[in-house]
């Protein structure tokens, strides 16, 4: 990383800080120079929580992701959109470990070295994936859903023992109230709408209170009503969570965005606010062109 990337951070970082929560686990900002941090923690000190540099893959010698360059800070809420087959999905790919990439650098915050970690290991360092369809399972409660959410991590046994303590069930009730099902707890989760399952996920995803969550076009499907409310979880996460969005729902993105990244034959090809980018030439030829 070269000193003007680190000083982008940093100034990003100012512009979040009001809102961040994230954990530090290495002390403040000024005392991460000069001291060497733990391995495999997340150290957001230099303004961004995922970082990838120049990243490729190819698939049977198609270019799905092409030189992929992108930053997110701790806090934020990212946008991304992008014409069908512009990479956004194997980009999420790439990033908890689903698929590998011919070249490049993925970092969790700058020193976790994603490349080196498996897909539960990522999930484990912090790193929730919400893919579109819904996979509740439908034969459980919708308490029953969260509360298997925290068994996920451990062993078969200690599963069949499991149960709640104190600071889960609060955890569990704070969850259910974030996700606007506490008037359905005890209701079977094949019964909830579309909408109310994909709440129900992203909830199950929460009880693991990841640092940052991937959202693969989440209102896809949703009614108006369920959009909206969609869109207030997503501002009620951010700050607390980092958050990368991909959506093709414009009034969705509208709702939320503050910076969009606009992502074209595996690469960045625009980024600003909505506006800004609706209204470059090569946005606008990129999704009328085809
Ligand atoms: N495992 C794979 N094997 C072969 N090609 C793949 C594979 N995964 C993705 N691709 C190709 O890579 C390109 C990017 O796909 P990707 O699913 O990431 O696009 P996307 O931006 O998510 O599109 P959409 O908006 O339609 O979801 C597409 O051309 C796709 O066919
Ligand atoms: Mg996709």
């Amino acid at each position: 990383m070269t000193p003007d990337l680190f000083e982008q951070g940093a100034e990003r970082l100012a512009t979040h800080q009001a809102r961040v929560v994230a954990e530090v686990t290495s002390g403040d900002r000024s005392a991460s120079f000069g001291r060497i941090h733990e391995a495999g923690s997340l150290d957001v000190t230099h303004g961004r929580i995922l970082y990838l540099e120049d990243v490729h893959v190819s698939f049977d010698g198609f270019k799905a992701i092409n030189g992929l360059s992108l930053d997110i800070a701790p806090g934020e809420l990212r946008c991304i959109i992008g014409p069908n087959g512009a990479g956004k999905t194997t980009m999420m790919d790439i990033i908890t470990g689903k698929t590998k990439p011919d070249s490049g650098q993925v970092f969790f915050g700058s020193t976790i070295d994603l490349l080196r970690h498996n897909e539960p290991e990522i999930a484990q360092l912090g790193i929730g994936r919400k893919f579109q369809k819904p996979t509740v399972f439908e034969q459980l409660s919708v308490f029953e859903n969260l509360e298997l959410a925290l068994k996920t991590h451990k062993g078969v046994a200690a599963s069949m023992f499991f149960k709640l303590n104190g600071t889960q069930r609060d955890r569990l009730g704070e969850v259910l109230k974030t996700i606007n099902l506490e008037d359905s707890v005890s209701r079977q989760a094949g019964n909830l709408s579309h909408g109310q399952k994909q709440w129900l996920e992203i909830g199950m995803l929460l009880m693991q209170d990841p640092k940052l969550l991937l959202l693969d076009e989440p209102v896809a499907g949703m009614t108006d009503y369920e959009t909206e409310r969609t869109a207030e979880l997503f501002l009620a996460l951010k700050g607390k969570h980092s958050l990368m969005v991909v959506e093709h729902d414009m009034s969705f993105i509208n709702t939320i965005s503050d910076i969009v990244t606009v992502l074209c034959d595996g690469s960045v090809l625009a980024q600003g606010t909505l506006p800004q980018v609706q209204a470059d030439e090569r946005v606008i030829e990129v999704y009328l062109g085809r």
